[in-house]
């Protein structure tokens, strides 16, 4: 197939990119868009600080639009993102009390998956929820400090009663090599919750990489998740400088994984990448493919 979209169905597997709403009436990027790829991640649109932004007021205009592009173009949707320390507005980071943040907690996730029901593939129901560093334990967060470890739990135990036909994914950077503590704390957490029967269905892979690319365990990290019954993906891509070996490489990790179900990478040209200084994207700023998309597109 000519088309990373078209190319990556042939394995059954989708091709995405992230997605501002405010560049869809973009007539360098909307025609790239919808050539190239057949999923869709919002960028912002669906993050706390503009969907609810005021307790109980909620705003989907935004990312109605993104899915609406979606639907007209036969592009899957993966939600991004419910549970997040960053991009929460003040009046969540400030509640001081765990019943409170609790009952705030599970009516976001419950109205924004409600909202979007049956439009969505998978849901990034938690990201980022796992510090930096040695330690394999959660990062602090007001959710941490306040409901404690089993936040998580809860939050994708409230994601399965609001829609039980999307896949429910725990996000995360930084834990693509192996022997990472933070790679191995998430493993940890998966398999926990697999014996427990705590619902997850995919962990997604940021993917943010510099000039080397994927560490050499990338794959072996892609199968070990996937042994544990659930689905990965790489849902963040982009590669500072954009080598040509590092994309080609991150790609047959993916393909040799038969549980990797889509690649993402996170926007189309260098100029829309929130690193555009690394010139990490597939597409330079006129929108024009750069070697890395030939190395995509044969390794697909
Ligand atoms: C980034 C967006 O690309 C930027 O536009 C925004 O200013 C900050 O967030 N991990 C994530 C993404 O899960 O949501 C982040 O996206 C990049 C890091």
């Amino acid at each position: 197939a000519s088309t990373l979209g078209a190319q990556a169905a042939q394995s059954g597997r989708y091709f995405g990119t992230a997605v501002a709403a405010g560049k869809l009436g973009d007539g360098a990027y909307a025609p790239i868009l919808d050539r190239e790829f057949n999923a869709i991640t919002p960028e912002n649109e669906m993050k706390w600080d503009t969907t609810e932004p005021s307790r109980g007021s909620f705003n989907f205009g935004p990312a109605d639009q993104i899915v609406g592009h979606a639907a007209a173009h036969g592009q899957r949707m993966r939600g991004h993102t419910l549970v997040w320390h960053s991009q929460l507005p003040g009046w969540v980071s400030s509640i001081g009390d765990a019943n409170t943040l609790r009952n705030v907690m599970r009516n976001h996730i419950t109205t924004e998956m409600n909202h979007f029901k049956g439009k969505i593939y998978a849901w990034d129901v938690v990201n980022e929820a796992f510090a930096d560093g040695g330690s394999g334990q959660h990062r602090s967060s007001v959710f941490q400090n306040l409901l404690g470890d089993g936040f998580i739990e809860d939050a994708f135990r409230t994601a399965r009663s609001a829609d039980p036909a999307a896949k429910l994914c725990y996000n995360d950077y930084n834990i693509e090599n192996w022997s990472d503590a933070k790679t191995q704390g998430v493993y940890r957490m998966v398999r926990d919750f697999k014996a427990r029967g705590v619902p997850i269905d995919c962990v997604g892979f940021q993917s943010h990489f510099g000039t080397g690319g994927p560490p050499a365990s990338f794959q072996t990290t892609l199968s070990n998740f996937a042994a544990l019954g659930v689905d990965v993906q790489i849902t963040e891509l982009d590669i500072a400088q954009a080598p040509s070996t590092a994309y080609a490489n991150t790609v047959r990790a993916c393909l040799n994984v038969s549980r990797c179900t889509g690649i993402t990478t996170w926007g189309i040209r260098d100029s829309d990448s929130w690193r555009s200084g690394d010139n990490p994207l597939l597409f330079d700023r006129n929108g024009n493919k750069k070697p890395a998309y030939q190395a995509v597109l044969s390794a697909l």
